[in-house]
């Protein structure tokens, strides 16, 4: 049935929630009502249908409501959704082991928690423990959250300056360049954290070599590689972490959104044995009340089985390679308006000239049936980082979509 709330809720954010973000979705064409979702679709109040590429920014690898993982969710909370924390929790110690098999080379010591960033303040906080040293290099235009010890490690200026002081041993150097990382190295440098392909800093692909580089100078330097695989894994670059590619195999791993299945939030940071031993000493020198929670844990479990019983990666490639040469026809016929479609597997990105091709492609997109929101970091890159079980005709539409869409824009917009 529908439901014409649209406008009641629309007041609620301006007065409750946040009101310069709610003009914004209403200015973008997104104030309707999120109603349902599945699989690769999101229905609003007013029954429309729309073509998710947006994937709630790299959680929902498994579409929406995978029926398995729910149906696995369900059975686990109707007997005990949260910790009594007191005894031993089945669930926390089954999605551990897999993640210990699954995840490269000797990374087999987990921590959960709720959320990418609190993933990463844990993943910082080991590395400082290990090494005993305050220094970490991050690089520009990467994305690690917004607490503040993530905050710090984020490399655009707009999210961290109004909260510094912040971290203050923190260097940033430029994206994809091993050089710079080697120079940045000092005595007192405890990390370097890296994503693979930098999502929200607008989908930058690194040179071919670069993590195998990076590998080398941290290890020769005595220096630890943090991997913030938070929107790379779970199939998204078409391998199950995309650091297996050049096989890589870090320090500290980081671990979020499609982990808990597109069902719940979760959040891990995974060390190798040799940095866990700096937990050892005060068992409970890191601790989150929920996390490692039952429910989370059997979400975990049920997405690492889909992630390599379904083949995701796998799919992720073939579709992946697929979509960027949709996509790619309608950048080779608007050169003037689109200078690049970039991107790994199914984490794609699409930049513009400007930002205001981008953002209005975005909205023609929606009008048009599908979701695409731009990168946090750089608002000329619209990200196409659908479910990996796109189907090939849905990756038809979404082309079609996008070639109507930069067509419509270009008209309204004109020449520059
Ligand atoms: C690479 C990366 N790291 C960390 C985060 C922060 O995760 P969360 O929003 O769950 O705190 C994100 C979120 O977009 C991310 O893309």
């Amino acid at each position: 049935m529908e439901n014409n709330n649209s406008e009641l809720v629309y007041e609620k954010y301006l007065k409750y929630l946040n009101p310069s973000l709610a003009r914004l979705m209403k200015v973008s064409g997104c104030a309707n009502l999120e109603s349902e979702a599945l699989g690769c679709a999101i229905y609003d109040n007013l029954g429309n249908r729309y073509l998710d590429c947006l994937g709630g920014y790299g959680v929902f690898n498994f579409g929406h409501r995978h029926p398995r993982i729910v149906s696995t969710v369900i059975n686990q909370l109707n007997k005990m959704p949260l910790s009594a924390k007191i005894f031993l929790n089945e669930p926390l110690a089954k999605a551990a082991e897999m993640l210990a098999k699954l995840t490269p080379g000797d990374l087999q010591y987990s921590f959960f928690g709720n959320s990418g960033t609190e993933a990463v303040e844990g993943a910082l906080k080991l590395a400082r423990l290990y090494t005993k040293k305050p220094h970490i290099i991050a690089t520009h235009n990467g994305y690690h959250g917004k607490t503040f010890g993530s905050l710090s490690v984020t490399g655009r200026d707009v999210f961290r300056v109004p909260f510094e002081p912040l971290l203050q041993d923190v260097t940033f150097i430029p994206f994809g360049d091993a050089n710079a990382l080697e120079q940045a190295i000092t005595e007192t440098t405890a990390a370097f954290i890296v994503e693979p392909v930098q999502g929200e800093g607008g989908i930058n692909v690194p040179p071919a070599g670069y993590m195998t580089a990076v590998r080398e100078i941290t290890k020769k330097k005595g220096v630890l590689l943090i991997v913030d695989e938070i929107q790379t894994a779970m199939g998204r670059c078409g391998y199950n972490f995309a650091c297996e590619e050049e096989r890589v195999c870090p320090d500290i791993m980081v671990l979020a959104k499609a982990l808990g299945g597109g069902i719940l939030p979760v959040g891990v940071f995974i060390g190798t044995p040799e940095v866990w031993k700096a937990f050892e000493p005060v068992p409970l020198i890191h601790t989150s009340t929920f996390g490692g929670n039952p429910l989370a844990a059997t979400a975990v479990l049920a997405s690492l089985q889909v992630l390599v019983e379904e083949n995701i990666a796998e799919k992720a490639y073939t579709r992946g390679l697929k979509l960027k040469s949709e996509l790619q026809k309608t950048a080779d016929e608007f050169p003037a308006f689109i200078k690049e479609v970039r991107g790994k597997g199914l984490l794609l990105g699409v930049e513009f000239i400007n930002a205001g091709y981008a953002g209005s492609t975005m909205m023609k997109m929606v009008e048009n049936g599908v979701i695409v929101v731009y990168t946090l970091n750089n608002p000329k890159v619209i990200r196409i980082e659908p479910p990996l079980i796109i189907t090939e005709e849905e990756i038809i539409t979404v082309g079609e979509a996008f070639r109507k869409s930069v067509s419509e824009t270009v008209k309204l917009l004109g020449g520059y």
